[in-house]
């Protein structure tokens, strides 16, 4: 057989590509540094493919590479049809969207579009035009409250900490819901609908093949005068109408954007971040007219518990049921604590819902932190994970079992979370944005020829691909097997619950007879005859040993 073929074999090539798909997450400063100046680009990136290709991922999601002044990890993008220069070129871009597709990898890139960065042309002719310019009007300005309008016009704060308001130097305000480098963009205003669909044209005729969308449900805003406050806010039902978030209105937009998908073969596809109140508004954004997938946190902010997790489970197949969409399950991303660190810890406490965002918040001091255990429960979970119908996301760096690192420095963070006073652990978010471990040594384990521009701590060097490659007991030899596993095994989108007569284990089979147990307690789960059938996963005496997952496919499903 010829290697296109094989590619082919490997890579769903219909239009539903997404619906099962295993997705990994790529924060490209912190992944493969090609230029040794200690930021990750594109030519890492093309470095790194074939590992890509053997770990057996479907696509990839890039974090935003857009030029950025960084003031949230690029997140304030300066120019959203252009590669930072640091990172890259629009060439190093079309040759890594070739790269990864010649191994068989679709290519996710994420779209910003809340908010641009205070140094996008858009803002700097805001602030040179002055106050009543139209080109003012493509953001959110106000004039201030109290004497001589010195005050913020409302006390609303920002999800990073401090006020939504900044104020410029004409003596107007303007609305942050993130960081001050970070305007929101008015979405009333033509002009910056029609910007988007040019940059969501641009980036599909380059190839890319879906769009992950940051704080999707925040971009529609009602500011009718009187604004409520912040107190009065917190009041007001987040049912639709909500003058922040959520807004049944943001719907249109998505309405919009999907006709832009559908002008291409296959149509692009993309995936909604909307922290919203229930899965009903989620299933809103991952409707087949709107943006036709969006993010479940629901696990990710979950404990490690055979009950919650079943009744997560229950309910969002339910929802993508009645939508027609498929369900997502996330357990890191670059905002959260890593997994392995949170299911360490003791009981997780949780920050709840921030402008509509909610943030993980590992509970107890570091010294309380179980590293075996929280590693077992991870695999545990990601296992579990990778069995269940619809699509999964990882997070770079998951693969090699890294905990959260929490050796940073004050002087060396970079989160404005960090800085601005939002909890997020007292820590922030750096702690999983740490670049990669590759090899055991070096000046940055592998991830380029000079330090990193996050420290990396020594534990790392235990962590690096090199090393997990090389020990078929790693946690990386674990994701391969999965991964490669899952691609057989995979079938439709149902699952049918199997009692297990004990409330902390859980058993499902899938349409094809692929079963997964996980048990979630101590004490050792018998599995009779079917230990014969376990194809990943370890088993002990015929029993699946507390905190592990295993698979059982009946012989024949695996040729
Ligand atoms: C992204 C964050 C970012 C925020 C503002 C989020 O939801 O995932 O990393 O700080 O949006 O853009």
């Amino acid at each position: 057989m010829t290697h296109a073929l094989l590619l082919e074999n490997r890579t769903d090539t219909t239009a539903t590509w997404w619906r099962q798909a295993a997705v990994y997450q790529i924060y490209p400063r912190s992944f493969a540094d090609a230029n040794g100046d200690g930021l990750g680009d594109i030519p890492g990136i093309v470095s790194r493919a074939d590992y890509l290709r053997d770990l057996g991922i479907d696509a990839v999601w890039l974090s935003p590479f857009y030029p950025s002044a960084l003031a949230d990890g690029g997140y304030d993008v300066a120019d959203y049809r252009d590669v930072d220069p640091r990172l890259g070129t629009l060439d190093d871009f079309d040759d890594m969207v070739a790269a990864l597709h010649e191994r068989g990898i679709r290519v996710i890139v994420d779209i910003v579009p809340n908010h641009s960065s205070d140094l996008h042309e858009w803002f700097q002719e805001a602030l040179a035009a002055g106050r009543g310019s139209a080109a003012r009007e493509r953001y959110i300005f106000r004039e201030g409250a109290g004497p001589g309008g010195s005050e913020p016009p409302t006390d609303w704060t920002a999800a990073f900490g401090g006020s939504a308001w900044e104020r410029v130097e004409d003596g107007q305000w303007y609305l942050h819901s993130f960081a001050p480098e970070q305007p929101d963009l008015n979405w009333d205003h033509p002009e910056v609908r029609e910007d988007f669909l040019t940059t969501l044209r641009f980036w599909s005729d380059r190839g890319v093949d879906g769009f992950r969308i940051d704080v999707a449900h925040m971009l529609t805003k009602d500011l009718t005068e009187p604004l409520p406050s912040k107190d009065e806010l917190a009041l007001i039902p987040q049912d639709g109408n909500h003058p922040l978030n959520d807004r049944d209105d943001v719907h249109e937009i998505y309405a919009e954007w999907r006709r832009v998908f559908n002008e291409y073969d296959p149509p692009r596809t993309a995936v909604a971040e909307a922290w919203v109140s229930t899965p009903e508004r989620r299933a809103r954004y991952a409707s087949a007219e709107g943006l036709g997938q969006a993010f479940n946190f629901d696990l990710l902010v979950a404990d490690f518990d055979a009950q919650q997790f079943r009744s997560i489970i229950t309910d969002n197949l339910a929802q993508s049921d009645a939508t027609g969409s498929s369900t997502t399950w996330v357990l890191s991303n670059h905002d959260v604590t890593r997994h392995a660190t949170r299911y360490g810890l003791p009981p997780l406490e949780r920050e709840g819902e921030k402008q509509g965002t909610a943030w993980v918040k590992a509970g107890g001091p570091a010294d309380q932190l179980d590293r075996e255990g929280g590693l077992r429960r991870a695999h545990a979970a990601t296992l579990l994970l990778l069995g269940l119908p619809g699509s999964t996301y990882l997070y770079q760096g998951e693969e090699l079992g890294l905990q959260e690192v929490a050796e940073i420095g004050p002087e060396q963070r970079q989160d404005p979370a960090f800085f601005r006073g939002a909890d997020f652990d007292g820590l922030g978010r750096d702690g999983c944005r740490v670049p990669l471990p590759w090899t055991a040594s070096g000046p940055s384990f592998g991830f380029g020829d000079t330090e990193a521009h996050l420290p990396q701590p020594s534990w790392f060097a235990e962590y690096a691909v090199e090393v997990e490659a090389a020990d078929p007991s790693s946690t990386l030899s674990l994701y391969r097997e999965a991964l490669r596993l899952r691609r057989r095994l995979q079938t439709e989108e149902r699952l049918e619950w199997i009692e297990t007569g004990r409330a902390d284990v859980l058993r499902f089979a899938r349409p094809n007879g692929w079963q997964i147990v996980t048990n979630f307690g101590s004490e050792p789960f018998d599995l009779g005859a079917d230990a014969a059938d376990v194809v990943l996963g370890t088993v002990v005496d015929g029993a699946v040993p507390g905190d592990s997952t295993v698979w059982i496919a009946p012989a024949g499903l695996i040729d």
